[in-house]
């Protein structure tokens, strides 16, 4: 079995990219069909989404909008607090469909907090599409739309997705191995 050591940590090869690819092409095929001839905004929740939104939005061979959005955490100065902003949302998504790309949902609260934030701003419709998914670990009270693969709930690393800002790069998913 393939491993990978990022910092203290080793992982094992868990999903290889033919089947990402495969669920990827999945999830375009059925995007493409609910859009009919409507021409959606897609917002890539970055950083973790990017390959995904690669991959997938070549897929999609028809007209639409691709936007970049991320949160920026910084300690605020009034409060002291932690604060997560949303930035990098430049198009106006008032009346328009909206489909969020995201890496993975986990408790669901980071794409919670984004159908909040958007949903203030107008839109028509707000869809979400996420490559993976983890059930068991899902607190959420939405609907999600596209899923690519369902996973267990361990932590995975790979194909966009980071163990402290290492790992982003891998083709494959790996998953981390407590007794590699
Ligand atoms: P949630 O808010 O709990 O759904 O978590 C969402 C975010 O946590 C994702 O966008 C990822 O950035 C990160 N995350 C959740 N699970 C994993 C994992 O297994 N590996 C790496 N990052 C993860
Ligand atoms: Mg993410």
């Amino acid at each position: 079995m393939k491993k990978v050591t990022l910092h203290d940590k080793t992982f094992a090869l868990s999903i290889p990219n033919s089947e990402i690819q495969r669920a990827i092409d999945t999830v375009a095929a059925q995007i493409s069909k609910d859009m009919g001839t409507e021409v959606p905004v897609f917002l890539v929740l970055l950083n973790g989404a990017f390959m995904f939104a690669a991959d997938l939005l070549k897929q999609i061979e028809k007209p639409c909008e691709v936007s970049f959005i991320k949160y920026a955490s910084y300690v605020g100065t009034q409060s002291g607090g932690s604060v997560s902003e949303l930035i990098g949302l430049n198009t106006n998504i008032k009346g328009r469909t909206v489909i969020i790309l995201e890496d993975i949902i986990d408790t669901g609260l980071t794409v919670e907090k984004l159908l909040n934030d958007l949903g203030i701003k107008g839109p028509a419709q707000i869809k979400i599409a996420t490559l993976l998914y983890k059930p068991d670990a899902f607190k959420g009270n939405y609907k999600i739309d596209y899923v690519g693969i369902s996973v267990p709930n361990e932590f995975i690393v790979g194909y966009g997705l980071d163990y402290d800002g290492l790992g982003r790069n891998f083709k494959d998913i790996y998953t981390l191995c407590e007794t590699c």
